[in-house]
């Protein structure tokens, strides 16, 4: 019985997963519309997107719609924020399930929003050497692309003008298993793969100082 209602439920997720890209793909997102839900982001992730350090929060701005749609997907689904010791994580998991996110519109209109917004520059935070972090980026390149702008036929997001102790945080998580864990995750299990080139703390403060140097 309970392994049926499992199958069920994943059966649900997958459904509702693909609705949602179906509607991305044909129903834009109504960014007037969305604008009314932002205020839900504001407290952690600013007026403009461009996140914060202290509440652990993103840039959100100046990412490609297809992977901000995806990874609210991912929160809202189990496939981010659920592994124990992961704080963040199951912080924004909440947010994303909060009654005015619930419809593949609503959740459309949002990203269409946050897409509009005004893609200001990171003040850089990482130290690292960016002369060492290149030579491990041509790796990275194949699917983020040689300036890191992301490829959405790669499912790979935009690094480039992200917050750069997010990177940092984020390839952290991949390498101890708290994102890529899941099943249905495709793309975050290929990353998480990934982060076997990264053997140290220090290397990644590397390749990300270089990912700053693109900007
Ligand atoms: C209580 C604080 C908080 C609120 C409110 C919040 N978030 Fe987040 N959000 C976070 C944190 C923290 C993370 C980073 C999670 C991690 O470290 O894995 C995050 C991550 C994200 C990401 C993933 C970005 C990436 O590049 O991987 C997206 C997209 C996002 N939030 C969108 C939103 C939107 C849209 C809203 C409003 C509906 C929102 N968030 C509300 C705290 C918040
Ligand atoms: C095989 C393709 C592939 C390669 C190679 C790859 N990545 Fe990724 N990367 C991805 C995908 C796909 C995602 C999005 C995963 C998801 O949907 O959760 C990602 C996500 C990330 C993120 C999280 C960004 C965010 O906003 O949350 C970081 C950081 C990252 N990659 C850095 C790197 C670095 C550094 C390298 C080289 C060492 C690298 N990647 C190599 C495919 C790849």
């Amino acid at each position: 019985m309970r392994f049926l209602k499992t199958v069920v439920m994943a059966g649900l997720i997958l459904a509702s997963g693909q609705i949602v890209n179906v509607l991305a793909q044909t129903v834009p997102g109504d960014a007037a519309a969305g604008k009314s839900m932002y205020p839900l982001c504001t407290s952690c992730h600013g007026v403009n997107g461009s996140g914060s350090q202290a509440m652990g929060a993103p840039k959100i701005s100046g990412q490609l719609a297809f992977y901000t749609l995806k990874q609210l997907q991912h929160f809202q689904n189990g496939l981010r924020g659920t592994v124990a010791g992961d704080m963040k994580g199951m912080q924004m998991a909440a947010m994303s399930k909060g009654p005015r996110l619930k419809s593949p519109e609503a959740l459309a209109n949002l990203v269409a929003y946050v897409s509009s917004l005004p893609d200001e520059s990171i003040t850089p935070t990482i130290q690292g050497d960016a002369s060492k972090g290149k030579s491990a980026y041509p790796v990275c390149a194949a699917c983020h692309g040689a300036q890191g702008e992301g490829n959405e036929a790669m499912a790979a997001p935009r690094l480039t003008g992200q917050s750069d102790w997010y990177l940092v945080a984020q390839l952290k998580k991949f390498k101890k298993g708290q994102r890529g864990y899941h099943n249905a995750d495709h793309g975050g299990r290929q990353m998480r793969a990934m982060t076997a080139t990264l053997t140290t703390d220090e290397s990644m403060n590397d390749v990300v100082a270089y990912i700053n140097s693109l900007n």
